[in-house]
Parts: structure tokens; sequence; C-alpha cells
């Protein structure tokens, strides 16, 4: 059954006992076992979870990169069809998303510009790129006047601002974030969530948030689950699951919170 909010309308994603199986040697490896996981509109979700937790499988099979082994995703109470190319491209305008690593992530051969206007070229989005180009450049506080230059002129926050102007540029309702401050010096990670933050209410985002650290997650997300071994051991909101984690292993994930959230 879809769970559905007062108003009637299903949440955004709705995922039902996600098993994913990679195969390989032996049994393979069996990277989720039973995920359930709902984003309802306008909030945000954190996946926490160490390295191999699962985390990134989910996104991208949230994504329809990657198919789940069984299990459902249903998103606005439908199953997405990839032969269905309406619907996809429907999809992509709707759900971005922002990687670890601005570094890899943007071609170093292309211009500022011509990076952050590929998903309106690709999804042929109609209208004046160069304007919602520069429109997109200041809604992450960076001068226009970048559009001429290349990914290694920038800093690694600079880069990953560039990311995200790409992201919003086809004015999706879904960012989903694949640790998106973890490459990233301490120093401007809080100012990267901070933007993902402000961009969230400016631009009425849902987010799906991945991180290897619980901080990061409770500053931002309004949901929690923690996920170990393809499996959620704990999911609630924030504050309680702050102040009482059901799971021992969420409780040991807390002890390593540093103070920055406190504050
Ligand atoms: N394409 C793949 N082929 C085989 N195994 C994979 C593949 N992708 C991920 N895995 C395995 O699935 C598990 C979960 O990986 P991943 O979702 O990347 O974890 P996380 O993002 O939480 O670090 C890991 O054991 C990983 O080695
Ligand atoms: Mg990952």
């Amino acid at each position: 059954m879809t769970t559905t909010n007062q108003s009637g309308e299903p949440p955004i994603f709705e995922v039902k006992g996600l098993v994913k199986r990679f195969e390989g040697r032996g049994n393979g490896v069996k990277a989720l076992d039973g995920v359930d996981l709902t984003l309802r509109s306008g909030t945000s979700l954190g996946i926490v979870g160490e390295s191999g937790a699962g985390k990134s499988t989910i996104l991208n099979i949230l994504l329809g990169i990657d198919r789940p082994s069984t299990g459902t995703v249903k998103y606005h109470g439908c199953g997405l069809d990839i032969g269905n190319r309406e619907q996809m491209t429907r999809f992509r305008r709707e759900v971005q998303v922002v990687f670890q690593d601005p570094k890899t992530s943007l071609n170093p051969r292309m211009r500022i510009g011509s990076i952050v206007a590929e998903p309106l070229r690709s999804l042929k989005i109609e209208g004046d790129h160069a304007a919602r180009v520069a429109e997109v450049l200041a809604a992450v506080g960076l001068d226009p006047e970048v559009v001429s230059r290349y990914p290694h002129e920038f800093s690694g926050g600079q880069r990953q601002r560039i990311a995200i102007a790409r992201a919003i540029a086809s004015s999706p309702s879904v960012l989903l974030g694949d640790e998106p401050v973890s490459a990233l010096d301490v120093s401007v990670r809080v100012q990267i969530l901070d933007l993902f933050e402000s961009l969230k209410k400016l631009l009425n985002l849902s987010l799906v948030l991945v991180s290897h650290d619980l901080a990061i997650i409770g500053r931002l997300c309004d949901e929690i689950i923690v996920l170990k071994n393809g499996r959620v051991v704990e999911a609630g909101d924030t504050r309680s699951v702050f102040t009482d984690p059901a799971a021992a292993y969420t409780q040991r994930l807390l002890d390593s919170v540093p103070s920055f959230l406190e504050n």
C-alpha cells in the first residue's frame, strides 16, 4: 500500500523491501538487504552509514541508474518505466544529483558556462540558457563572469558550488547528494551545507543526503535512516534519533559527533 500525506498526495519517493545483489565470486555481494524509505515533499532525508553500507547503491537505484534485485521504488506513487522517454525526461528534470568529488564530476575541458548549461541542453529545456546559467551561478554565490573559466581555476568548495549550480539549472524539485562535502576542506564544509539548506528553502526542494558523518546529516536533515551492512538499523526524525537512538550502533555514531552541531 502507498502511504499518503494529509492532502492525499503520495510521497516523492517510496521505497519498499529493496534488495541489491551484485554478482561476483561465490554468492556475490548483498549490498542492500530489505531497505524501506520514504521521502516526503519539502523534507530532507539523511542516509548515514559507514563506507560500504550501501548508501551510494540506494542513490543509484533512486536515480534509476541501477535497478534493485527485488523491491519497489515509487516516484510520486508510480513505478518508473525506463522505456518511457517522456516520463524519464521529466524525471531527470525533476531529480538531480550532486556527487562527492567536484574534481571528477566536472569535465576539466569544458568552460563553467557550458558545464552548468549541460542539463538544459541534454534535457532540451527551452529558453535563454545563458540567462538561466547566470541566475543559478548567482544563486550558489558565484559571480556569473566565471562562465568563461575552467574548473581547475577554482577551489574545491567553489567547484562544488558549480556542481550545485548545474544540479539546480533544470529547476528540479528533488536534490540528491552523495557525500557532497566529504571531499572538501573541513573549513568549507559548513558553507556548502548552509548553501544546501538555503537552496532547499529558496527553491522548495526535497533533499536526500548521504553521508558517513552523522553530524552532517543531523545539521541538515529532518529525518534520518542509519544503514549498516545494507540494512536499516534506525529510522526516525532527527531529534529523536539524536536524543533517543533505538540502536546501539547509532549511539556509537553519536559518540563520535563533533560539537559543531550544537551551535
Ligand atoms: N558495481 C558493483 N559491483 C560489485 N559490488 C559493488 C558494486 N557497487 C557497490 N558494490 C558493493 O556493495 C556494497 C555497498 O557499496 P556502496 O553502496 O558503494 O556503499 P557506500 O556508498 O555506503 O560506501 C559494498 O560492499 C560494495 O563493495
Ligand atoms: Mg558511497
